[in-house]
């Protein structure tokens, strides 16, 4: 039941810090600050390469993973949504692990491109929420979500416990792999464990992002912006405008705003920018400084420090705490559904159920 919610996209959202913390404990012993002996029954040591694939938010959530397994693991990973990796026939070395990601299990492409690693001799891993779905009976390895059942149609906390599993992964792999020391396994999962902390404060913000979302159900057009970890974020921002509010929103890497996608920068068009003050910033806040310049209505999604570091008057600046590098993904994630989410019910559009999608696309 959507208990005193009014959908259960708003109850989905606010059960995040619980079904992330659960979805952490799987993966990550807290007391002693490392990864659970057997959490992740892979040798990463041996693999040289992941061959990543999924759809949607699913995808989305897999290509953050790249940046973790890259960064952390220095493990390679090549990622493609399902449609097309199924189809593209890649060569795959015997070396490779088949990494899926799925809240549902059952999506055609995904599970065809599964099948399609199978028969390439390559070990299948899989990200999943529904323990007894096709790709979790198919897989070598199942790497839960404990996220629970997720009912609206735009996924929310499996894509942030999908999050937690890649970083969690991520850190198991760099171990395996020595790219990080003892005492950084440690910090990262400390850092990790903090993750439902900073997921509630985030939360906390729902009545500015209201009031933000009153205003922006008004437009017709919303480009998002990241960086980084924060890029494949804009896209996930823009999909879930999209798909429930009817709003055309695109998300673009910062630094492809130059590329084409300033044309369209008016007074009309509303700017999201994804901006934790880390490594990318600076060349986020001069990309945002260029759509500023031609008229467009920022809004800036950072942090204490990053709204002291910018001078540009924003048309709204909604500031997260001061977090760790690793886990701005998972927490930024919770203003932009937020702000999805109060978007859509301002245009009084059918939350739960949005005109034209399916929870589970079985067919391609
Ligand atoms: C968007 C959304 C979809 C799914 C996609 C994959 O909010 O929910 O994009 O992420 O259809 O579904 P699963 O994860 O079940 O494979």
């Amino acid at each position: 039941s959507k208990g005193n919610h009014r959908h259960f996209m708003e109850k989905e959202i606010h059960e995040q810090p619980e079904v992330i913390s659960h979805t952490l404990a799987n993966y990550l012993d807290f007391s002693k600050g490392m990864i659970r002996a057997g959490a992740a029954p892979v040798d990463f040591s041996k693999v040289d390469r992941i061959a990543a694939s999924a759809c949607g938010t699913a995808y989305y959530a897999g290509l953050v993973g790249k940046y973790w397994f890259e960064h952390i693991a220095r493990l390679p990973v090549d990622i493609d949504v399902a449609s097309e990796f199924r189809y593209r026939e890649m060569p795959l070395s015997k070396n490779s692990l088949a990494l899926f990601v799925s809240q549902s299990g059952e999506t055609a492409d995904t599970l065809a491109s599964l099948r399609y690693c199978k028969q390439q001799g390559l070990s299948i891993g899989t990200i999943v929420n529904v323990k007894e779905s096709t790709m979790a009976r198919e897989s070598n390895t199942v790497f839960p979500t404990l996220a629970g059942p997720e009912v609206g149609v735009a996924s929310t906390k499996a894509f942030t416990c999908q999050l937690s599993v890649l970083a969690s992964l991520a850190v198991a792999a760099g171990k395996m792999r020595g790219t990080i020391t003892d005492e950084e396994e440690r910090r990262l999962v400390r850092e990790l464990s903090e993750i439902p902390r900073y997921a509630t404060q985030a939360l906390k913000l729902e009545a500015q992002i209201e009031g933000i979302s009153r205003e922006l159900s008004q437009v017709k057009h919303v480009l998002y912006l990241g960086r980084g970890t924060s890029y494949p974020l804009a896209l996930e921002g823009a999909l879930k405008l999209k798909e429930i509010s009817y709003i055309h929103a695109e998300g673009y890497a910062a630094g492809e705003l130059k590329h084409g996608p300033i044309a369209l920068i008016d007074e009309s068009m509303p700017v999201i920018v994804i901006a934790p003050h880390d490594r990318w910033f600076e060349k986020t806040i001069s990309n945002m400084q260029e759509a500023a310049a031609r008229g467009g209505k920022i809004i800036l999604i950072t942090d204490e420090k990053g709204a002291a570091a910018s001078t540009l008057k924003t048309w709204h600046t909604i500031v997260l705490p001061e977090m760790p590098e690793v886990i701005t993904p998972i927490v930024y994630t919770l203003p932009i559904q937020m702000l999805a989410y109060h978007t859509a019910v301002f245009m009084g559009t059918d939350v739960d159920q949005p005109r034209n999608l399916a929870k589970s696309v079985t067919v391609e």
